[in-house]
């Protein structure tokens, strides 16, 4: 079983990115052949400064690697040193109606978002399912916010297959994060870049880190009421650091009133300090070492395009080329 996942390198990753996919996809490595890439294709469509998007890419290899992405493991590699993926991007477009493209929400999404309407912009998923489909995936562990584009991956593979020849491309199975489907951010909408209300998993220092947490936003019940924990920003985010049990406790301190939300904010802070230090050492560890680094991402790249020039050969031979 193949398990495929890409991640944008998009700036430092965040909790909702951890819980969302990156920490799915290192608990999948044991499961299956775990394919991950950095999408750096995609990330063309927003970043325009290519300093900027070779140092995100960088980080991003060493966040993955520091949070437990094991390359002997797993394939991981950066998607741009596989171009193979391009070309069956165009291949699949030449079977995609454009309506299909049109009902994607996440283009409207990111031009309300202030992205540059572009044509790599309306065509993002389409990369993305030549990303799937070029590895022959059967498993797409994602976000919820992917969902549609796991529903055009599919639409499209068929159409292809329809036009071509039966059980050319894989039809891939997505397998959507629904209990960390909403993780909040700092001012309760989805914790995302665009909304500048983000904790990343690595914050400069810890008092940053202290910093943003008091920033989360609550009611203003008096510290001696009782508070309602049910929809607390301070308890969801504590529910992914937390035991049942400690988090139990939380819930019964807010019912009995008593305490301050500074209290609760100080307790979050510590336990996403504490469960982000080991990785955190990892991680200064790794920064030192851009051999090892170097060596990984390449080492994924020559695996990842043996795997992809399979398939382009049978998609090429297929449409007459
Ligand atoms: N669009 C995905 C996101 O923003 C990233 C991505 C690109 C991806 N290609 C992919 C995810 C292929 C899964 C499979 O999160």
């Amino acid at each position: 079983m193949r398990i495929l996942s890409g991640i944008q390198p998009s700036g430092r990753p965040h909790i909702g990115n951890y819980f969302g996919m990156m920490k799915p996809a290192i608990a999948l490595q044991d499961e299956g052949d775990a394919f991950y890439f950095i999408a750096d294709y995609h990330a063309l469509t927003s970043t325009h400064d290519p300093t900027q998007l070779q140092e995100n890419v960088r980080d991003l290899t060493i966040d993955f690697l520091a949070c437990g992405l094991d390359p002997q493991k797993s394939t991981f590699w950066r998607q741009s040193d596989v171009p193979a993926v391009t070309e069956l991007t165009w291949i699949l477009s030449c079977v995609t109606p454009m309506g299909m493209l049109e009902r994607c929400v996440s283009y409207k999404d990111k031009i309300a978002h202030g992205i540059s309407p572009s044509h790599g912009l309306f065509a993002y998923p389409l990369l993305q399912a030549a990303d799937i489909l070029i590895f022959d995936s059967n498993v797409v562990p994602v976000g919820r916010d992917q969902k549609q584009h796991l529903e055009l991956t599919r639409d499209v593979a068929q159409k292809f297959n329809d036009r071509y020849g039966e059980d050319l491309l894989v039809i891939p199975e997505p397998r959507i994060r629904e209990a960390t489907s909403m993780i909040p951010g700092l001012d309760g909408q989805k914790m995302s870049k665009s909304y500048d209300n983000t904790i990343d998993i690595f914050e400069e220092t810890e008092k940053k880190l202290r910093k943003k947490i008091m920033k989360i936003v609550t009611d203003s019940t008096p510290v001696d009421d009782p508070k309602d924990p049910t929809d607390s920003y301070i308890v969801q985010l504590y529910k992914l650091f937390a035991s049942e049990g400690a988090v139990k406790v939380m819930e019964d301190s807010f019912r009995a009133g008593g305490e301050g939300y500074g209290y609760y904010k100080q307790t979050l802070f510590e336990a996403i300090r504490d469960h982000f230090a080991p990785m955190q050492e990892r991680r200064e560890k790794l920064v030192k070492d851009t051999a090892y680094v170097d060596g990984v991402l390449e080492e994924g790249a020559k695996r990842a395009a043996e795997k992809a020039c399979e398939v382009t050969d049978r998609v090429r031979a297929a449409v007459g080329m």
